[in-house]
């Protein structure tokens, strides 16, 4: 059970890769692409070629995650970052939207600075369903579907299928044309 949704965590990634590789080439070197379908491997943590962009950020570690209550807890600082550029990029919104500010932690600009194991935000309460939902979506039905297709067309379910840049799913609306004959209908 553990394994199947670990491993079903990293075919949810291995969905993001292209995101999270266009991402990585506008501070990296190209890096190799991995297979389409294929889980990625996180990033390394072996230090980068000195020869980076300049102008371009430092690759940071970021601090392991203390709060972790529905993503696998043995997720690293850097692995935890990039499903979040992931979650913020779904949903077209900065890390603000989900973290809360830190009066107490003020940064260098006189800003108070995110602290992303505080729980207060309901936002961050409905991406821990979210989340939750789309485990479960893929587990039982859309892995399942996939399983039982010849072809190798499908995908399984992410943040973007349903939010693609919006903070909530904008209402589908069916083409016209689709809808309505070229001719009156005559019954
Ligand atoms: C759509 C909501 C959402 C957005 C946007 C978001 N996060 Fe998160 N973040 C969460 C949730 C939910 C968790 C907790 C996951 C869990 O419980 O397993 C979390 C956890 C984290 C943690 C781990 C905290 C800990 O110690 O446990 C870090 C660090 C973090 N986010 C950083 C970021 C950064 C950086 C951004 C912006 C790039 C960001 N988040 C954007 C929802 C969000
Ligand atoms: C099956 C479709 C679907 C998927 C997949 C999905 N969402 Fe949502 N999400 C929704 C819908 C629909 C709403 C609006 C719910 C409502 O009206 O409260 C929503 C609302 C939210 C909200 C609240 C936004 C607000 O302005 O209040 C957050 C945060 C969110 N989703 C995060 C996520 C994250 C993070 C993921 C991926 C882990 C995700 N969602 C995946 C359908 C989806």
């Amino acid at each position: 059970m553990k394994m199947s949704f670990l491993l079903s965590h990293a075919a949810t990634s291995a969905l993001f890769a292209a995101a999270i590789f266009a991402a990585s080439l506008m501070a990296q070197p190209p890096q190799p692409v991995s297979q389409a379908g294929q889980p990625t491997s996180p990033v390394p943590e072996a230090p980068r070629s000195p020869d980076s962009v300049p102008g371009s950020r430092p690759k940071r570690n970021y601090p392991a995650p203390t709060n972790l209550k529905v993503l696998p807890k043995n997720l690293t600082g850097n692995e935890v970052h990039k499903t979040m550029e992931t979650w913020a990029g779904s949903l077209n919104v900065h890390c603000n939207f989900c973290h809360a500010p830190d009066p107490n932690n003020l940064g260098p600009n006189g800003r108070p600075r995110l602290n992303f194991a505080d729980d207060s935000k309901t936002e961050k309460k409905v991406a821990r369903l979210m989340y939750t939902m789309m485990q479960q979506v893929n587990q039982d039905y859309v892995s399942k579907a996939m399983d039982m297709e010849t072809d190798d067309m499908g995908s399984l379910v992410s943040c973007g299928t349903c939010h693609r840049g919006h903070q909530i799913p904008e209402d589908f609306v069916i083409p016209r044309e689709e809808h309505s004959s070229p001719t009156p209908a005559s019954h």
